[in-house]
């Protein structure tokens, strides 16, 4: 049994799961996460229209403590049960991440359980493997991996073998999201919120800029965030009318949209992967989720995008990834619980002073 801590920006975030039913193809997600639970801080950051780094990591000290009780009593298990402990590492705001890292480590030293470090940005990819049996996906796969701080398309040859194939030049999906709602005056966050507005909205009236769209290695969105606030400063008064901002939120919506589209299908035809995973934050859109279905689905590729609640931040993830790395290397993990902690680290290949990264590309991942 695993126990996974994910702090890495604003939920706080702890699931249990069973490493043993993980391996068998067969399982069910409910048979694998035992307990999952997260913890939003949206209330705590929506008086300043964003998550305040230093807040964020004060409640995830309040909050750790109180899940991983609550996370063990929901799944009838006790500290003594755990074979494993496995936290986010990065890439995320460092003081967030400090917080797991720092909890997870003392847990697993205390414990005399092997640590498990992961990449956030690998965990969402992972997610994709939290559906049914028949829908989880298959080698190689390409993925599409859109949150508030980061856009990439990964192609994935193999299991943790990451090429990043198209990267954001600067703000991220999710971000444009964010502030694009900001300058609608809509509520926080602002992802959601620009999404529902959108729904009612005209998205052929205001012609917006998709971002680079003749580079395919490179998403860019603060250009389409320019345009819109200089439309809304054009319009003055009349930008807060409601179908004004409906069909503004629906054209913005509309341009990210296509811009990851674009290049997901560009990548698709060069890299002719058998999956596509679309996962973080920003795949809980439902516009994006359907254009990218109906590409897919021309092109005959398993198209895998996971329940919204395992889109955004989650710990299931996070542990499901723990489990496929304990899987590769079986041997070292039951030597460490039959033989004891080795003098200098947490778990196989963990020094016991590991640090937090703010910044770790998924390139940079040695399986
Ligand atoms: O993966 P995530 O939960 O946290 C990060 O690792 O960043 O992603 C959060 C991002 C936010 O920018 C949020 O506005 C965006 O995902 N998001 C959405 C939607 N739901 C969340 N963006 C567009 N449409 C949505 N429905
Ligand atoms: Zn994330």
């Amino acid at each position: 049994m695993l126990l996974a801590i994910e702090t890495s920006c604003d939920e706080t975030a702890v699931a249990v799961l069973d490493d043993a039913k993980a391996a068998c193809r067969a399982s069910t997600i409910a048979d694998v996460v035992i307990a999952d639970l997260v913890s939003s801080q949206t209330k705590l950051h929506e008086p300043y229209g964003g998550v305040v780094p230093e807040l964020a990591a004060r409640e995830h000290i309040v909050n750790l403590p109180l899940m991983i009780g609550e996370a063990l009593e929901q799944s009838a298990m006790t500290f003594c049960r755990l074979d494993a402990v496995c936290v986010t590492r990065g890439p995320g705001l460092k003081g967030c991440l400090l917080v797991g890292l720092c909890f997870a480590k003392s847990l697993a030293l205390g414990l005399g359980v092997p640590l498990v470090t992961v990449n956030h940005l690998e965990g969402h990819l992972y997610a994709g493997e939290l559906a049914a049996p028949g829908e989880r996906p298959e080698y190689p796969l390409l993925a599409l991996i859109v949150s508030g701080g980061h856009t990439l398309l990964v192609f994935a040859k193999e299991e943790r073998s990451y090429e990043v194939v198209a990267k954001t030049r600067d703000d991220a999906a999710g971000e444009a999201f964010d502030k694009g709602a900001m300058l609608l005056g809509l509520p926080y966050p602002g992802g959601p919120s620009l999404s529902r507005a959108a729904i009612d909205g005209d998205f052929a009236r205001y012609k917006l800029p998709v971002g680079v769209s003749g580079d395919p290695a490179s998403f860019s969105f603060s250009g389409l965030k320019t345009a819109l606030q200089r439309v809304v400063t054009q319009l003055g008064e009349k930008a807060r009318e409601k179908e004004v901002v409906q069909d503004l939120a629906a054209s913005y919506q509309a341009a990210i949209v296509r811009a990851l589209t674009e290049k997901s299908v560009i990548a698709c035809e060069a890299q002719r992967p058998r999956s596509f995973v679309l996962s973080g934050g920003v795949a809980a859109n439902e516009s994006l989720r359907v254009c990218l279905a109906e590409e897919m689905g021309k092109r005959g590729i398993k198209y895998c995008v996971p329940a919204r609640r395992y889109c955004t931040d989650n710990a299931a993830m996070i542990g499901l990834l723990a489990c496929r790395i304990i899987q590769r290397n079986p041997q070292s993990y039951r030597q460490w619980r039959s033989a004891g902690p080795q003098p200098g680290y947490l778990g196989p290949g963990v020094p016991d002073d590991i640090g937090a990264l703010a910044k770790w590309p998924l390139g940079a991942i040695c399986p």
